[in-house]
């Protein structure tokens, strides 16, 4: 990867407002990279209308009738003709096959709305709220085979307030992801990690 500007492959199944957030940061020209595609597997995603707004090329990639392998070779042909050089989900809901995580081995970031290991899977929120946790936050990670688990980037905590409801601590740790997932991308560009197991050895110093 050349950090002077990275090909940044989006995918999504969502609101898309982390994309969002990364645009305004390649926009205001403080991210050492540009989002090149994004890609969902939701026909009415809000990230295909996010991308369109960013005049960037979105695709909904239809997963009827494909198996996962059949879906993420399309997903790949996509991302390889618009030189994707790093694959950023964002609140993708479908489980990569271990083809496309082999194909972009240490090159698919990943945002989970709980500090990992904590509440990996489905509603991290309300997983949060149950259990009783003073502090949560949101983790962005490597994708490996297994969901929700591969080596952390960047964390930032959250507190969890008493009576908070859902809908505001989901408010809350969204806020932080929105700060978090440009700073690790650019993290991850410019200090150039090397990736020793779970740990990510920073080469360069953060700018
Ligand atoms: C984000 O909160 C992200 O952490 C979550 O989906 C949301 C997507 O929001 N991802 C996961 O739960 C993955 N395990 P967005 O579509 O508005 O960016």
């Amino acid at each position: 990867m050349n950090a002077s500007s990275v090909t940044l492959g989006v995918i999504s199944s969502g609101r898309g407002e982390n994309l969002r957030y990364i645009l305004q940061e390649e926009r205001s020209g403080r991210l050492p990279a540009h989002v090149g595609i994004v890609l969902t597997d939701q026909p009415d995603a809000g990230a295909l209308k996010i991308a369109k707004e960013f005049s960037v090329p979105g695709h909904f990639i239809d997963p009827t009738n494909l198996c996962r392998e059949e879906y993420d070779q399309k997903l790949i042909a996509y991302l390889e003709a618009e030189g994707a050089e790093l694959v950023i989900l964002t609140g993708y809901m479908r489980i990569l096959s271990p083809q496309f995580v082999r194909h972009y081995k240490d090159r698919i970031l990943n945002i989970h709305p709980a500090l990992l290991p904590s509440f990996r899977g489905m509603d991290a929120f309300a997983q949060a709220l149950e259990y009783g946790v003073k502090w949560t936050g949101t983790t962005v990670h490597i994708v490996d085979e297994d969901v929700d688990h591969g080596p952390i980037v960047y964390q930032r905590p959250v507190i969890v307030l008493e009576n908070d409801t859902h809908d505001r601590l989901k408010a809350r740790i969204q806020r932080a992801e929105y700060k978090a997932y440009p700073r690790a991308i650019k993290m991850f560009i410019e200090r150039r990690p090397e990736i020793l197991g779970r740990k990510l050895v920073w080469q360069r110093e953060e700018k």
